[in-house]
């Protein structure tokens, strides 16, 4: 059943039944309330309502308008079974004279309201109508309920390296108590994503999540934020604001970028912490609420205090509960998963059938190191998804910053004591390389896992220059050892590798 929100589509669509005896009486309000509401089922007797409510191919009863007495069952019986079978039907009751106890009784039983007859048709349509709007207020927030689900709770946490499991166990065993969280981990590695968990699993799911960025707003505007201010606080406080730990009544807070947090807010959310209670900015009222706190950073908050910008108070007011959440890079077959998973996401997105990941593809994710973690790789995988054309996303596809190094080929280097050249390395890499491919670009460019432009336009940069390489008869390079010109295998580099404006710049 989809539910639309819009109360007059409601309204139309609404499903309704009239359950009454009388013929001429039943058939009367039938009439009245399908020009008014939509599709009116009738019945004529009791057992013949329950008969309805049985069959679960049938779609659930908006309104049920029932008179008290019938053949077959009572109004009380088709009372009970509709709203078994949907707690939102309502059920008006048609009650005669005399009968006014049974409908009070009804009302206890959940029935929306009663008329007694005799009555004017009018009458039944502003209860009609009234059980109506009451339906599509219960509907919306469900469908609200629903969606909050969705959002902090449902969303899949893809993965299944120890790492994660034990970030989200710990998630799963925090969640029902109001402990102060503080989560940890470098950038795009799901903070967010497990915060959001913490409060679907909690009692409070039902409650508000509500979000601060603390870096994102300077300091002054920050406390009012979180705190809200009295009118006329300072200028243009034209009205008073309520902060965001009041929205977050009955619910969690989440205090993201918390290691961003200026100093003198740090203070004040400390006491917020310690006394449980905080001041509108310019008010003198202490303001309670009941707010569970969930933090997240990566910076790292020790580190921070060494130097003096984080509080160390306030980091173990956060860090009573501590979820590290692991880089990407450390859990290589999470990386396979989550690139299987947003292939299929995407594909389903921009309605393309690519959906597989070549073997090639997978070798050049697992080589990246992932600095932007998931975030990275889910951006990789939208612009993969855009380039690729067949049924497979293949290696070409998988648009990286940084070459892949081959796979068994990691190198180990000790950095030296006194440092060294950074270009000086790579110079001696090209060169390494181009000897051993015999000065043929192309191949050298493969040693390299760089593309033949970028190869180009590092030889040009460097000044590195071969007799075989015939367009480019500079001055023998240096950094040659003379036997090498010697070489017969070089090759002659195409226009196309000559074009290098599309590579950017190293260094
Ligand atoms: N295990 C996962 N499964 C599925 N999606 C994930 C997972 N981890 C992260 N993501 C997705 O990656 C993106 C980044 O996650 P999130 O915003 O939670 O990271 P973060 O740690 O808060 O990053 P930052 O420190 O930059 O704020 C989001 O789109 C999120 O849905
Ligand atoms: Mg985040």
């Amino acid at each position: 059943m989809t539910e639309a929100s819009p109360e007059l589509d409601i309204v139309r669509s609404a499903r309704l039944l009239v359950v009454e005896d009388n013929d001429t009486l039943r058939r009367g309000i039938a009439r009245a309330l399908a020009d008014d509401f939509g599709s009116v089922d009738e019945e004529a007797t009791g057992s013949g309502a329950l008969a309805r409510f049985g069959d679960p191919t049938q779609p659930a009863y908006d309104v049920i308008v029932t008179d008290l007495r019938l053949p077959g069952a009572t109004g009380l019986d088709v009372l009970s079974a509709a709203r078994q079978r949907e707690e939102r039907t309502a059920v008006i009751l048609m009650t005669a004279y005399g009968t006014i106890d049974t409908a009070v009784e009804a009302m206890k039983r959940g029935a929306f309201d009663f008329v007694q007859k005799p009555f004017e048709l009018e009458q039944l349509e502003v209860r009609v109508a009234k059980a109506l709007e009451h339906g599509s207020l219960i509907r919306e927030v469900r469908r609200l309920r629903e969606e909050r689900a969705a959002r902090f709770g449902a969303e899949q946490i893809i993965g299944s390296s120890a790492a994660l499991e034990a970030a989200l166990t710990m998630a799963r065993k925090v969640a029902p108590s109001r402990s102060t969280v503080l989560v940890t981990g470098e950038t795009g590695t799901g903070k967010e994503l497990v915060a959001g968990r913490i409060h679907g699993l909690s009692p409070r799911a039902d409650g508000p999540f509500i979000k601060v960025n603390c870096a994102a707003l300077p300091e002054t505007l920050l406390e009012s934020e979180l705190f809200g201010h009295e009118r006329g606080a300072f200028t243009g406080a034209d009205r008073t604001r309520i902060g965001r730990f009041e929205q977050a009544h009955g619910g969690t807070l989440f205090l993201d970028e918390v290691g961003d947090m200026a100093a003198a807010t740090q203070s004040k959310l400390l006491r917020v912490l310690q006394d449980r209670e905080f001041f509108r900015l310019g008010g003198n009222k202490a303001i309670r609420a009941d707010v569970r706190i969930v933090a997240a950073t990566n910076q790292d908050l020790e580190q921070e205090i060494q130097a003096g910008r984080f509080r160390e108070d306030l980091f173990f007011r956060l860090n009573v509960i501590r979820i590290q959440m692991p880089p990407l890079r450390e859990r290589p077959e999470d990386t396979e998963l989550l690139a299987r998973h947003f292939a299929v996401e995407f594909a389903d997105e921009l309605g393309r059938p690519t959906r597989a990941l070549s073997e090639g593809a997978l070798a050049r994710l697992r080589a990246h190191r992932w600095p932007g973690n998931v975030r990275e790789l889910r951006n990789v995988l939208e612009r993969a998804l855009l380039l690729a054309d067949g049924e497979c996303i293949e290696a070409d596809d998988i648009d990286l910053p940084e070459p892949p190094v081959a796979a068994g080929a990691a190198l180990h280097f000790d950095l030296p004591a006194e440092g060294l050249s950074l270009r000086a390395v790579e110079r001696d890499l090209v060169l390494a390389a181009l000897r051993k491919s015999g000065f043929v670009q192309k191949d050298a460019a493969a040693l390299l896992g760089v593309s033949r432009r970028k190869l180009n336009y590092m030889i040009q940069r460097m000044g590195i220059t071969h007799p075989s390489w015939r367009r480019n008869r500079a001055e023998p390079d240096a950094g040659l050892g003379g036997g090498l010109w010697g070489a017969e295998s070089g090759s002659f580099e195409d226009d196309e590798a000559q074009d290098v404006e599309e590579d950017a710049p190293i260094g």
